[in-house]
């Protein structure tokens, strides 16, 4: 029987981690252990020497050998966290990223700045958009959209958990008839699949677990650029707002669709590595 204590395990799992090639090995050790010992950091900083139950030890191991080969850890763990709130996440569903958060904040600043009363958050997945701007701008109703079958229970899953003013719908965003949504929206939110087709193959192991419908924006990267901003525009009330996520090179392409269907006010905003993240348009009154 194994006489290792929680210290032992929790730096024979780093290294592993470590030797797998994963960047943040210390803090998904710590993830990892806090999942499956229930102990988070500072438990182990004052119990490392208690000995660790072999049956968990065996089950975290488990975990870590499935991380070593590159599964996503938000999916072992079955959460991840955005912006203060934590989501449900599994095969089927793209893992919320930090980038997007600055699409909710550029939605958060117009809805209150303009007051905003609708909004429709298309290509919801997660929820993860939806969800943190119906907590953070309590005027708001929010539906959000999603297609896949996979991932529409997580969208429902996480709104309910949430507690948010969001209504979910499955729907093609790009034939989006016959949806029950009030007669002209005031916000249009969008994270699409934006990576171009023949990328998406080459993103790497981890990336390759996630959902490709998530991800494939066509040939060019932006068919659903086109495709939303040409559907979506006769949602939207005149002054209404239409805002993207972008990949970190798509700022000129998206702004020329924009543009082309008679958006104006267009910004694009950078996220916290400085790249191009979002551009934002408004409907001509
Ligand atoms: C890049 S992910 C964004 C997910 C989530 N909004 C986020 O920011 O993490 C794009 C999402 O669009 C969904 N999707 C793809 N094609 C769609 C379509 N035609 N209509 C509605 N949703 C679609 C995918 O299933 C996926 O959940």
């Amino acid at each position: 029987m194994s006489r290792e204590t929680w210290n032992q395990v929790y730096l024979r799992l780093k290294v592993l981690l470590r030797r797998a090639g994963i960047e943040n090995e210390a803090g998904e050790a710590g993830a990892l252990f806090e999942e499956v010992f229930g102990a988070g950091r500072r438990d182990l900083l004052l119990h490392g020497d208690r000995i660790a139950d072999p049956a968990s030890t065996a089950r975290l191991f488990e975990l870590a050998d499935r991380r070593a080969a590159g599964y996503p850890l938000q999916y072992l763990l079955g959460k991840w966290w955005f912006m203060e709130e934590q989501f449900a996440v599994g095969e089927g569903v793209l893992v919320p990223r930090p980038d997007t958060e600055t699409v909710v904040l550029e939605a958060e600043r117009l809805a209150k700045a303009y007051g905003l009363e609708t909004a429709a958050d298309l290509c919801s997945g997660s929820g993860c958009i939806a969800v943190s701007l119906a907590k953070r701008c309590p005027g708001l109703r929010v539906w959000a959209l999603e297609l896949s079958a996979d991932a529409f229970p997580y969208l429902e899953r996480n709104i309910l958990s949430s507690g948010a003013a969001v209504t979910p719908l499955r729907a093609d965003v790009l034939q989006p008839d016959g949806l029950r949504l009030p007669d002209a929206l005031d916000l249009v939110v969008a994270n699409p699949p934006y990576i171009r087709s023949e990328v998406v193959g080459t993103l790497g192991k981890t990336v390759s677990h996630e959902p490709r419908i998530a991800l494939d924006g066509g040939p060019d990267g932006l068919l659903f650029y086109r495709g939303i901003t040409s559907v979506w525009k006769e949602y939207l009330r005149p002054g209404g707002w239409l805002v993207f996520e972008i990949g970190f090179d798509q700022a000129a392409g998206v702004r020329e669709i924009l543009a082309a269907h008679g958006f104006a006010a267009l910004r694009c905003l950078r996220d916290y590595g400085g790249n191009d993240r979002v551009v934002c348009g408004r409907k001509r009154g």
